[in-house]
């Protein structure tokens, strides 16, 4: 099946490199040569007009050249693997659809080392911190080898350092599996098995992993993550996540409000519709695009491509996916700022399910920085947004992504994204400090001139003027009511359960006499708090509906 289904894939690298490549470069282990490397797209074709959007002119159909594989080699009928996932929730969520694929192939789960015959290694490249770890991995999983097995190196890291992980000394891994090549994983792993180092970093128009079932990893957990969107066409120059991920695409709604109605029938109370880019969702499948439904992005905000219009909305799929059940919280992420248009920021208001807690990541407080980080609006313009969404949901808890350190970015400005971390009063932020990436934009036009040690002083003022808010915004909270969708018992105390409020708070509550699980929705009064979490006293079980009946 997946033979028939990769005949449709094109490579990003493909379409924009000038060089050929092969679909899918696989290599005997001795001539390293033959490994054919691909490059990934450049800024041009992220652009406006740029002809080589014409993709069926220049994209020639993709021949699979590779040594017939019987179904019984390809089989993994007796065979264990290990899942290591490391990187961001669309990695977790990846690792589900490998789960997912390899079990269809025969393969079964161990969580013991020495029992697997395949390690899969689930990989980021965000910061070079997070490839470091991969290669440290690697290296300690050579060490620990004690009989022949396959080390294959999936996502994000897969698709950047490609080849360069096959021939690293030491043979420290056999297949290479970027992030829309999944389906071929039973072919690889059978490569490797047969003494063949393997690869496939072919990236994909159109795969979105719609029709395969994601296997979590603790099936009794009440929260779950859907992939709605894959890739990223904003191309913020710092990022790699364009290069690794490749364009944006949708799968079609009812593919995911199916997904979310079987999650449902399981039991799942908490769904997180996930993407690189989740609200510049559109689904552009024939049943949509004669809607003509056009996305719409927010006033004075711009992008590298211009405004895509057709196929149903963010909005459209919001509306459906929290109508398969009003008892099931929906949470997003990862979104942009660009694509919050009204009827969004709306919905989030009416529809009581839907949590009002909305990711804003700024990157910055400064105006020359953000233009240089190409994220296509000012302060200002973002300033506006964090009142258009204050104004209609008063109640709403903002969350942020900040860079410290950012090329040219001057003291002046990393106060200005200090102050605006206290202006906007944000109800958590994650702060990185800048990680220059090869093959990004910044890397190509301009100079990493922040001291490393600067990096880390204005990553540590950042981290700490937020808890400052977050503390204040926690404490202030003392004597009120959150409703908490309990998750689990507390790791820090024996006699407590730890959930989230609709704000997307951690919130521990003390069980005394009232059992309580993973599922219940619990009505608890705040009585402390730290920058992270709040603590709260529990006062009766609920209900979204009574909840908000009761408000
Ligand atoms: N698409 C999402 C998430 C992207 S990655 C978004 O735009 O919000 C998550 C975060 O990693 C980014 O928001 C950014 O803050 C951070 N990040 C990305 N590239 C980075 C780099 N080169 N160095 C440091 N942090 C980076
Ligand atoms: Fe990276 Fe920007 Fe895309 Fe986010 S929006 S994934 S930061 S390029
Ligand atoms: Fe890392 Fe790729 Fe996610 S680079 S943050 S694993 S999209």
């Amino acid at each position: 099946m997946f033979l028939r289904k990769r005949s449709l894939f094109v490579s990003i690298g493909q379409l924009f490199s000038e060089r050929t490549c092969s679909q899918v470069a696989s290599q005997s282990s001795k001539p390293e040569s033959k490994i054919k490397i691909q490059n990934g797209p450049g800024l041009s074709h992220f652009l406006k007009n740029n002809p080589s959007k014409r993709r069926e002119k220049i994209f020639p159909a993709v021949v699979d050249t590779h040594a017939y594989i019987s179904p019984d080699q390809i089989s993994g009928e007796g065979k264990k693997v290990m899942l290591v996932t490391f990187g961001c929730q669309m990695n977790v969520n990846d690792m589900e659809i490998v789960r997912g694929l390899l079990v269809q192939n025969g393969y079964s789960e161990t969580t013991v080392e020495s029992e697997a015959d395949a390690i899969l290694i689930m990989t980021c490249s965000i910061r070079d911190g997070a490839e470091e770890k991969i290669w440290n991995r690697l290296k300690h999983l050579k060490k620990s080898q004690r009989r022949p097995r396959t080390i294959a190196v999936l996502g994000c890291m897969a698709e950047r350092v490609k080849s360069t992980l096959l021939t690293a000394p030491g043979d420290l891994c056999q297949v290479v599996a970027g992030p829309d090549s999944y389906r071929d994983l039973p072919r690889l792993l059978a490569l490797s098995r047969s003494g063949t180092k393997a690869m496939n970093v072919q990236l994909s128009f159109e795969e979105t992993y719609a029709d395969v079932s994601p296997v979590r990893v603790d099936a009794d957990s009440k929260s779950a993550f859907v992939s709605i969107m894959r890739g990223c066409d904003n191309m913020c120059t710092y990022c790699i996540v364009p290069f690794t991920r490749g364009r944006e695409r949708s799968r079609p709604i009812d593919s995911i409000v199916d997904e979310v109605r079987r999650l449902r029938d399981e039991g799942v109370k908490q769904i997180t519709l996930l993407g690189q880019n989740v609200n510049s969702y559109r689904d552009t499948s024939e049943s949509s695009i004669s809607l003509g439904v056009d996305s719409k992005m927010v006033d004075g905000f711009s992008t590298v491509y211009g405004q895509k219009s057709g196929g149903r909305s963010f909005a459209t799929l919001l509306d459906n996916v929290s109508r398969v059940d009003d008892e099931m919280r929906i949470r997003f992420t990862s979104p942009h700022p660009k694509d919050f248009p009204t009827e969004v920021i709306t919905l989030i208001k009416e529809r009581k399910n839907i949590c009002n807690q909305i990711h804003l990541p700024a990157q910055s407080g400064d105006d020359k920085v953000l233009e240089a980080m190409g994220r296509g609006y000012s302060r200002e313009t973002y300033l506006s947004l964090v009142s258009h969404i204050k104004n209609v949901i008063p109640d709403v808890c903002l969350t942020s992504d900040f860079i410290a350190g950012f090329c040219g970015e001057t003291e002046e400005a990393h106060q200005n994204t200090l102050n605006l971390i206290r202006e906007v009063d944000y109800s958590f932020c994650f702060v990185f400090p800048y990680s220059m990436r090869e093959g990004t934009r910044a890397h190509r036009r301009l100079v990493d001139d922040v001291p490393e040690e600067i990096k880390m002083k204005r990553h540590e003022e950042l981290a700490s003027v937020f808890r400052e808010v977050t503390l204040r915004r926690n404490l202030s909270r003392i004597g009120e009511t959150e409703l908490v969708l309990v998750e689990g018992r507390s790791k820090r105390s024996a006699n407590a359960v730890s959930g989230r409020s609709d704000g997307g708070i951690v919130v521990i509550i003390e069980e005394r006499d009232k059992k309580i699980h993973a599922g219940d929705y619990v009505v608890a009064k705040i009585t402390g708090g730290t920058s992270q979490t709040m603590i709260g006293e529990y006062i009766s079980h609920s209900s979204i509906r009574e909840y908000d009946n009761l408000r």
